[in-house]
């Protein structure tokens, strides 16, 4: 089936560096679904940082740099980096000096500091990449022996673009109530043309979990441990909070770095 999103295929072609898109990002970064979003990540990302607080940490497409600025406060050096010009500048406000911001392409060289970094972080940014392994091949080359890679990835069982969350006729004529988790048939997506847009237009690329499990050896790295991210207090409200209570919309996948 060709997926009704490639459709969208034709239509000018948004990027993060365009200003417009960027806002939309940073509206949704700082939007109440947003921060419920970066709350259930940080806890999850925390857990798999090392204890050590002398670490050298890589946030790889770091967009805004929320993740980067947070990590900054308890390690040594942190590093954020990101092909969006207007979103670095955005992460950039409020940073410590601990912690830099600058642009690179995650499928070219990336940027290092005065030694190899002990974990890299992925969040979100997978999907942004036509050919992941090329990006974790390079993330490979930056990080320490035995460091850990931490990529974070909408679910592609549950996530847009196999699901989507609609309201029944009577929300939309209301405009309100819950939304309810609408599943397209997975394999469309997983066969089909992989791009997807997003709202804005911004092109995506569809990886299935044994894609990125597999790109990932492939780079080498071996798997430590694959998490869903859910949050675990019930909510009643609709938005982020009761999507993430209720469906595993979020994975994180902890990988290290093979010993040469
Ligand atoms: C969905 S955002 C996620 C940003 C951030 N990691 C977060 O969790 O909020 C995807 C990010 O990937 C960046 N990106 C896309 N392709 C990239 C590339 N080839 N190299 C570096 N950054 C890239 C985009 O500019 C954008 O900031």
């Amino acid at each position: 089936m060709k997926n009704s999103f490639v459709a969208l295929k034709n239509k000018k072609r948004f990027t993060y560096n365009d200003a417009e898109s960027a806002q939309n990002y940073i509206r949704y970064v700082e939007s109440a679904d947003g921060k419920v979003e970066r709350r259930a990540i940080t806890q999850a990302v925390f857990s798999h940082l090392p204890e050590n607080k002398e670490g050298y940490i890589l946030d790889a497409a770091c967009g805004t740099g929320w993740l980067t600025r947070s990590m900054a406060e308890k390690y040594a050096k942190v590093l954020g980096f990101d092909s969006s010009v207007p979103l670095l500048e955005s992460a950039k406000k409020n940073a410590l000096e601990n912690c830099s911001f600058i642009e690179a392409d995650v499928l070219k060289e990336i940027p290092t500091l005065d030694r190899p970094y002990d974990s890299t972080v992925f969040c979100l940014a997978a999907h942004d990449v036509k050919n992941p392994k090329e990006a974790y091949f390079q993330l490979e080359k930056v990080l320490k022996d035995d460091g850990k890679m931490i990529v974070v990835v909408a679910n592609p069982y549950y996530s847009f673009p196999v699901g989507i969350w609609k309201r029944g006729i009577l929300g939309k004529i209301l405009g309100k109530g819950k939304t309810r988790l609408l599943l397209n048939p997975y394999n469309d997506f997983a066969r089909g043309g992989r791009e997807f847009h997003w709202k804005g237009s911004i092109p995506s690329y569809f990886h299935t979990l044994p894609e990125t499990l597999n790109d990932a050896l492939e780079s080498g790295f071996q798997l430590e441990k694959m998490e869903e991210i859910r949050i675990d207090d019930g909510s009643h409200a609709t938005g982020r909070k009761w999507q993430l209570h209720n469906y595993p919309m979020l994975l994180m996948l902890v990988f290290r770095k093979e010993k040469k």
